[in-house]
């Protein structure tokens, strides 16, 4: 009797041990990560809406930050002088709140996705500087303004250094000078002194652009800018850039005593158009069957290449938790991304975390894998 009793102790601690570590490894990715970095993923209206409630499922259970994919730009958030439009974003943020989410916002100051007003006068000829130094100052602390307190932090400057590490020629530049970005961070800190601020930008994985990048973020910091960290958007391809570039450029940055942050991540398994990779915004090239390989399916062959990319950069991340604030992903699922109608419209790609039913890629279970493995 007694070594039966002894032996249903033995078996019932086992189950609890067995139970006690099945509680402790984390199943979901924000809380397998959650001693890394804050996993993010950006939200469309429809999503918001509720009117892709699968998406906003997966949303509530992986992800702990959200960013708007489009209705916090300057053209949606002032669609003419002085006119805001307010509601897509409210709801956004009142999504976020109500579950508990880091809210980041994108993006006060960028060239694209910009209002025409907001470059010419009313005769239709190019405005002046002073008066667009105060439709920035405008624009910028009247979105600020509304949502102090609520938001993270915002990319406050997007995409103003070219491949090369030159300025890009934007009606900013062109208008203002470079100097557009330390205005544009100052009127955000002005009004809202606790919200971090960041800069925005892709392909900061090329040596000379990665440098280009260094050198303003340095210049801001050494000027007095509050500057919280630089976000590396992270649209990337399969053979671009590689996961030692990455690595090289966010160390390299936050040697500037920032924090860096993937900001956009998505992996297109499709033809680059063109000999050079990018992400610029304006790229269109036409259709055609050789650059839409996949409209039915990935090959077993691509997928798997797919997922060992998406598991070799977050072991990568992982490994740079010290320095890396947030990792997030461009959408939520394949069919939304907007990856099937950029650079070229119209085709079918596999760039997300999550396939076109909604179900996790196998790379959700391996980085959870991972996180729970490394953290023991
Ligand atoms: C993209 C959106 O995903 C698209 O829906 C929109 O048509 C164009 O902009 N860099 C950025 C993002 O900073 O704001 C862009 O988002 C993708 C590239």
């Amino acid at each position: 009797m007694k070594s039966l009793q002894k032996l249903a102790t033995i078996a019932l601690a086992i189950i609890l041990m067995g139970s006690c570590t099945a509680q402790e490894e984390a199943t979901t990715l924000k809380d397998a990560l959650k001693d890394y970095f804050y996993i993010g993923t950006a939200l469309n209206v429809p999503q918001v809406a509720g009117q892709d409630p699968q998406a906003i499922e997966i949303v509530k259970t992986h992800f702990n930050s959200v960013v708007a994919e489009n209705c916090m730009k300057m053209m949606y958030l002032q669609p003419e002088e002085g006119v805001f439009f307010w509601d897509e974003a409210d709801a956004f943020i009142e999504f976020a709140e109500a579950n508990d989410m880091q809210v980041i916002g994108h993006t006060l100051v960028w060239h694209s996705q910009a209002p025409r007003w907001m470059f010419v006068d009313e005769n239709g000829d190019q405005v002046s500087r002073e008066r667009l130094i105060e439709r920035m100052k405008t624009h910028v602390q009247t979105v600020v303004e509304r949502y102090k307190g609520r938001v993270h932090g915002w990319d406050v400057v997007n995409e103003t250094i070219l491949d090369d590490g030159s300025w890009r020629q934007s009606p900013w530049v062109r208008i203002i000078g470079p100097e557009f970005v330390q205005m544009a961070f100052e009127f955000a800190h002005e009004i809202d002194p606790d919200v971090e601020l960041y800069y925005n930008d892709y392909s900061v994985s090329r040596p000379e652009k990665r440098d280009g990048i260094y050198n303003m973020v340095k210049d801001l910091i050494d000027n007095g800018v509050k500057i919280d960290a630089v976000g590396l958007q992270g649209h990337l391809s399969m053979d671009f850039p590689t996961v030692e570039m990455k690595e090289e450029a966010l160390q390299k940055l936050a040697s500037l005593g920032v924090k860096v942050m993937v900001t956009e991540m998505d992996i297109t398994v499709l033809p680059w158009p063109s000999r050079r990779h990018s992400a610029e915004v304006s790229l269109n090239y036409e259709i055609s069957d050789e650059y839409n390989p996949y409209p039915n399916g990935l090959s077993e062959e691509s997928y798997t290449a797919l997922m060992d990319k998406y598991v070799d950069f977050f072991e990568m991340f992982m490994r740079n938790k010290d320095i890396i604030s947030r990792v997030t992903v461009w959408g939520v699922d394949d069919n939304q991304s907007w990856r099937n109608n950029w650079p070229i419209r119209g085709r079918t790609d596999y760039p997300l975390l999550f396939d076109r039913d909604y179900q996790p890629k196998s790379a959700v279970t391996r980085i959870i894998e991972l996180a729970n493995a490394k953290k023991q």
